[in-house]
């Protein structure tokens, strides 16, 4: 019996002591790219930091990185599905950006930037951004030549308009061997940045 009644209703691992969540809840969304890893890193040293760590996946993420990976360490249920038969009555959406101190995307996708910037909203991650009110950040991280596409240039120069935060890429060799702009940050740069925003 569950005698800590003001637990309940709290997503808590079983195994792992309850940790105080003194700071914020940080909302990951994380889209397909190769630089899915470098997501992991990020929610792995938040959740050290005492950050309460919420993950959303894309399917295509979910090629690069499984869900397991990102629930065992942010010590949270992953959502992945806009349509769960088995989730309770809430609309997951709707809760989980209000519960966002800070949603952040991590790796951004030339994909889910054209879906925000054109108020598309068909799968979790583009749903819960298009239902916050709080804050938006974005790391883009993508192949040279679709980085400097007028189209994306054009998306991201949207979503600063509309107050979303758009962080640079680095140069560099990619996972496809181009050297140029549209690798992802170091994941110590993404958390540090993280931290200011939240100025903690
Ligand atoms: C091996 C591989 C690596 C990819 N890396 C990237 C990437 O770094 N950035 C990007 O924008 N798309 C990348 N893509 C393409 C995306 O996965 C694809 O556009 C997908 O539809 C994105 O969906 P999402 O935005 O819903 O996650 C990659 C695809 C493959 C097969």
């Amino acid at each position: 019996m569950n005698t800590n009644s003001h637990l309940k209703g709290e997503e808590i691992t079983p195994g792992h002591p309850r940790e105080t969540n003194t700071k914020k809840t940080v909302v990951i969304g994380v889209s397909g790219g190769i630089a899915c890893y470098k997501a992991v890193e990020v929610v792995n040293q938040l959740r050290k930091d005492g950050y309460n760590v919420k993950v959303i996946m894309t399917k295509a993420a979910q090629q690069f990185v499984t869900p397991l990976t990102f629930q065992t360490l942010s010590r949270n249920a992953v959502v992945t599905e806009m349509f769960d038969p088995v989730a309770k009555w809430d609309t997951k959406h709707v809760s989980l950006a209000k519960a966002a101190d800070l949603l952040v995307i991590v790796p951004a996708t030339a994909n889910i930037i054209g879906k925000i910037a054109n108020g598309i909203a068909d799968d979790m991650l583009s749903t819960t951004v298009m239902a916050t009110k709080n804050p938006v950040l974005i790391f883009p991280a993508m192949n040279t030549a679709m980085y400097e596409n007028s189209i994306v240039q054009e998306n991201i120069q949207k979503l600063k308009k509309h107050g979303y935060h758009l962080f640079g890429t680095a140069s560099g060799e990619l996972a496809c061997g181009d050297i140029g702009t549209g690798k992802l940050l170091d994941w110590q740069q993404i958390v540090a940045e993280i931290k200011k925003f939240l100025c903690d």
